[in-house]
């Protein structure tokens, strides 16, 4: 199994809530501790990995968020089901039927997001979208007490529970793809400039999903002069889309944004990204539909500003129980982050 795929393979199945990324953490810390001068955890859990290299290069920052999104629960029913929120945006039209996960005081916890039995809906019913409000969990618990035995609690997050698989032809299907196909850049990135003479930091950020919060206060600390979000991005190449509105495709390389609801890429760092791609001849693509926000969008705003970007590979079914991907958009993902570390580094 190629390395890259290994590791996708193993950050996709980890559990990592907003807020409880720690499973996703160890991960990187085992991947990259050997390679790193310096690891450190912040407060909220952001972890840092520091190659030091030459006083005359710049610090580039690379930022992959650990978090996917995620339930909350939030209300225990008398006969053992529970209601839930969402931590981050998932839309009530993916979750009724779905297997899911939760992450209690005595372990992992496995149930569905139930429905009223199609025998029994009405014809109206059948055909509309429930609300968030109108669904719940069934973890088989018959009463509060049965779900507090467990370990399940009020607080309880939890994220869908769909193990990773290689479909063939270099396919891939998992959940959380965003952001641990960005993890997965990040940490070979790292491994390959390791003797590098850059300046490099690898951040595994906190709660993106959520509104950016770890980029925030990681950003604060790391000081970079640059910054580069590695992200998983929707791909929307699939039946009945129109070419404009896609955005993106697979097999068509990494996507670099130029602009969406919170950043509007630094001209010097698009313009670096757009270089080495054609140079190393690197296929990429740009992404088109100007919706979504990265990390980069807290990290560029931070003390005196940091010219940065965005870079994705591109996965269909975003936010969704699983995502699909292709090996190829990873490993030119890959190539293109590294050629524009040490390309931003030199010029
Ligand atoms: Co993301």
């Amino acid at each position: 199994m190629l390395e890259e795929i290994r590791l996708l393979a193993e950050l996709s199945n980890a559990f990592g809530p907003p807020g409880s990324e720690e499973d996703v953490r160890e991960i990187l810390k085992k991947e990259l501790e050997e390679h790193a001068d310096e690891v450190r955890v912040d407060k909220l859990g952001n972890i840092f990995f520091y190659h030091h290299g030459g006083d005359k290069y710049p610090k580039v920052m690379l930022a992959a968020h650990m978090d996917e999104v995620a339930f909350l629960i939030t209300f225990i029913e008398e006969n053992g089901f529970l209601r839930f929120h969402t931590l981050g945006g998932i839309t009530p039209n993916v979750m009724p039927g779905q297997t899911i996960i939760l992450k209690g005081e005595k372990g992992f916890v496995k149930g569905i997001i139930g429905t009223k039995p199609p025998h029994l809906m009405k014809e109206e019913e059948r055909k509309k979208v429930l609300p968030i409000e109108e669904l719940f969990m069934d973890i088989g618990a018959g009463s509060v007490e049965e779900v507090r035995e467990k370990g399940v609690d009020i607080g309880t997050t939890g994220v869908f529970d769909v193990k990773f698989a290689e479909l063939g032809g270099g396919y891939l299907r998992g959940k959380a793809f965003d952001d641990r196909a960005g993890c997965t850049v990040m940490v070979q990135v790292f491994k390959t400039l390791k003797d590098s003479p850059y300046n490099l930091v690898a951040v595994g950020t906190v709660q993106e999903e959520v509104g950016l919060r770890g980029a925030r206060t990681a950003a604060w600390q790391v000081e970079p002069d640059y910054a580069l979000a590695l992200e998983g991005t929707f791909a929307g190449d699939v039946p009945g889309a129109k070419p404009h509105r896609m955005s993106a495709r697979l097999k068509g390389g990494p996507v670099i944004t130029i602009a969406d609801r919170t950043t509007i890429t630094h001209p010097k760092v698009l313009r670096t990204l757009i270089k080495v791609g054609r140079e190393k001849s690197i296929p990429f693509q740009f992404k088109k539909v100007p919706s979504g926000g990265t990390d980069a969008g807290a990290i560029h705003l931070t003390k005196a500003g940091v010219p940065s970007g965005t870079v994705a590979v591109p996965c269909r079914y975003i936010h969704g129980p699983a995502a699909i991907t292709h090996v190829d958009d990873l490993r030119n993902t890959i190539s293109l982050v590294r050629e524009f570390v040490k390309a931003i580094s030199t010029t």
